[in-house]
């Protein structure tokens, strides 16, 4: 089967999905190993739970990003993972991490790229009293935020939403994609070319599959 590596830094919703998903038989892949930058990681506990390898890999314990990042390489390339999922991963990497992962490398993140990249997603759309909020999945690339997406959700925001109850329409739709853009990828019908993803071999709209 195709290995997949999971980094993640908190509660591990999106890696329970995908945990689920293989369970099912539904990822088209294995999660071999979990890593967390965080050693207090909720979703270390959910790997341990299904049997998968967890390892703490605290960013604390290294002087700069790149140590940071060399160390994580290593951790992954032990277990020679076809795809490397950022699921809640809350660190920015290096070049060289890019670079080596490159065409390779899935980020969810919880807005409609390219509205709202870096944090605070949520309550920045509810204070611009935006109509529309959403997810994306994206291929990762230097751009912070910015590399090409793949597939979005979208949901209308509603008058009185509170932000507890955004992210938690938000995380539903996370754990309904994520699942679905990784097994493209491991069936080998998701790719990064030179001009963009594409899908079954057709170039993907900038928006993705919504
Ligand atoms: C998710 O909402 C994900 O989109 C977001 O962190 C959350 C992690 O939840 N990621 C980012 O903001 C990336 N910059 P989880 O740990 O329950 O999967």
């Amino acid at each position: 089967p195709r290995r997949v590596v999971v980094l993640i830094s908190g509660n591990g919703s999106n890696l329970q999905a995908l945990i689920d998903a293989q369970s099912y038989d539904e990822l088209g892949g294995e999660i071999v190993a979990v890593i967390s930058n965080k050693a207090d990681a909720y979703g270390l506990k959910r790997a341990h739970d299904a049997g998968i390898e967890a390892v703490a890999l605290p960013h604390r314990e290294y002087d700069s990003r790149e140590a940071f990042d060399g160390a994580l390489i290593k951790v992954i390339e032990r277990h020679q993972p076809d795809l490397v999922v950022l699921a809640g991963f809350m660190r920015i990497l290096t070049p060289r991490f890019v670079q080596r992962y490159y065409g390779r490398l899935l980020n969810i993140h919880p807005s409609l790229l390219p509205a709202y990249p870096g944090l605070d997603t949520h309550a920045r759309v509810l204070a611009d009293g935006a109509e529309e909020h959403g997810v994306s999945v994206h291929f990762v690339t230097e751009d912070l935020d910015g590399g090409p997406v793949v597939m979005q959700a979208a949901l209308k925001v509603r008058r009185g939403d509170s932000e507890e109850r955004l992210v938690a329409r938000i995380h539903a739709r996370e754990h309904l994609i994520y699942p679905i853009a990784v097994r493209w990828f491991l069936e080998g019908r998701l790719q990064l070319g030179t001009e963009g993803p594409t899908l079954d071999g057709t170039a993907l709209p900038p928006q993705g599959m919504r």
